[in-house]
């Protein structure tokens, strides 16, 4: 049989292939609240506009209402021969209403329905990405404001570096992840303008009022060119991009947690709810949520070339490769909200592990860099030259198999005679954390006012 909404010029249906590969509404139906809110405020305009009646308007209004609680109920029919969200619900008003849902389509495309629909969604999903990313921080402020004075290693390369706090360790999530909450806040911003009422690409010669739309849809204002609102997808482009960058750092935090957690390191438990046992080793418990999170990149960044490399070369205006743009981002955006929910419950209940913190915080050498300032600023040797000379007391206390605070004090006038006992105090791991206050420091200091102005600032 030919289509109820083109039939006009078939004389055939589709091949069961071609319905097949042409066939949205498997995944578009998550679009539903957004479309009926979209005909909605469509049919409000049109009949201000005196393009439909009052009588059609409300008709239209109350059967939207109806089709959507039948979706909410679990009973709609959905079918693949009504191709999408759009023809789905459609289809459905007709059967209920009857004559006027023929009218709803005045002045209006799949086009700009689709662009509109889909913005919506993708700015509910910003929403909830910032709201995610704000108790992510909370959670590591609540960690960071615990340990603000707690020493542990600081790494380069992985290697012991120099010691640094565990407020202050967190406090660089909180940086990252804030940062990835204003990336989502820009792109929402930007993606705020109205493409409903660009109709098929050259807009309508309806008397329509595309602010009025606008307005009722929570849009800033209606987008400014139709040929560009109908084929625009970089909002979702930001999204996915903002997404990547955001599961990027997640990736990089649970990598610390899976390194942290180990017997080798154990410089955090995580909770028994986030974590799992083995079915052979009775001894696991295993951080399978920071690994998911880790590798969650991989689908997120992947949706993110897929939709680039869709949307390059595409032609103005609408082509039917922008259809492959939903999946892509439903899937980066349940992944993403997962991960974020997922890292703020491990980060809530993770306990660090202090003593453990504190014992390798002072191994490895890590107040050597300590060592070479004290011996700039006391013997007011060139910083070179200090460096040099501790590099020859690491030497030696590494081949002793002891620390530097270990050497005796002859021990140290060996390599430069005019060392005295002052040198100490610097060994310690707990002065030299304190003694970085620069701004933006491991100072414990400096830790609790970085921690003081994100408090304030989240309010
Ligand atoms: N399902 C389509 C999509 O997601 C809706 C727009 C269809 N427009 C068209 N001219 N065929 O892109």
């Amino acid at each position: 049989s030919s289509n109820a909404m083109w039939g006009g010029r078939f004389s055939a249906g589709p091949d069961a292939i071609m319905e097949a590969i042409n066939a949205s509404i498997g995944f578009d139906k998550r679009l539903y609240a957004q479309d009926i809110e979209g005909s909605k405020a469509h049919a409000t305009m049109l009949a201000v506009q005196g393009i439909l009646t009052e009588d059609d308007a409300d008709a239209i209004r109350a059967g939207l209402d109806k089709v959507r609680a039948e979706i909410e109920a679990g009973d709609f029919p959905f079918s693949a021969a009504l191709e999408d969200i759009h023809m789905n619900t459609e289809s459905r008003l007709k059967d209920i209403i009857g004559e006027p849902a023929g009218r709803l389509h005045t002045a209006r495309s799949r086009n700009d329905q689709v662009a509109t629909d889909f913005r919506l969604w993708v700015r509910d999903q910003c929403d909830a990405a910032i709201t995610g990313l704000e108790a992510l921080i909370r959670a590591l402020l609540g960690q960071a404001e615990a340990g603000a004075d707690w020493v542990m290693p600081g790494f380069t390369h992985l290697q012991t570096a120099q010691p640094v706090t565990w407020g202050h360790h967190m406090m660089a999530y909180v940086e990252m992840f804030a940062r990835d909450k204003s990336r989502f806040e820009d792109a929402r911003t930007r993606m705020n303008e109205s493409p409903l009422g660009a109709a098929a690409l050259a807009g309508t010669s309806f008397p329509i009022d595309r602010h009025a739309t606008a307005t009722a849809l929570g849009f800033d204002r209606p987008a400014a060119n139709s040929l560009d609102a109908v084929s625009d997808r970089d909002f979702a482009l930001e999204f996915l991009s903002a997404s990547s960058i955001c599961a990027v750092h997640l990736s990089r935090m649970a990598e610390e947690l899976v390194i942290w957690s180990s017997a080798q390191f154990r410089f955090v438990v995580l909770s028994d709810r986030f974590s799992t046992g083995s079915s052979i080793m009775p001894q696991k418990k295993n951080p399978d949520a920071a690994e998911l999170i880790r590798a969650k990149i991989g689908r997120i960044l992947g949706a993110t070339v897929a939709l680039f490399t869709v949307m390059k070369g595409l032609p103005l205006a609408y082509s039917k490769d922008m259809q492959e743009d939903k999946e892509q981002v439903f899937d980066a955006a349940d992944n993403l909200l997962l991960s974020l929910a997922a890292m703020e419950g491990m980060v809530r209940d993770m306990a660090a592990n202090r003593p453990a913190l504190e014992a390798a915080a002072a191994s490895g050498f890590s107040t050597a860099t300590d060592l070479a300032d004290w011996l700039v600023r006391e013997l007011n040797l060139p910083f070179r030259d200090a460096h040099h000379v501790t590099g020859t007391l690491v030497a030696m206390a590494e081949e002793r198999r002891i620390d530097l605070p270990d050497l005796s004090l002859e021990d140290m006038q060996s390599v430069h005679p005019q060392i005295n006992e002052g040198v100490f105090d610097v060994l310690g791991v707990h002065n030299s954390v304190a003694s970085r206050m620069s701004y933006g420091g491991t100072a414990p200091e400096q830790v609790r006012k970085q921690i003081a102005r994100w408090k304030e600032k989240l309010g």
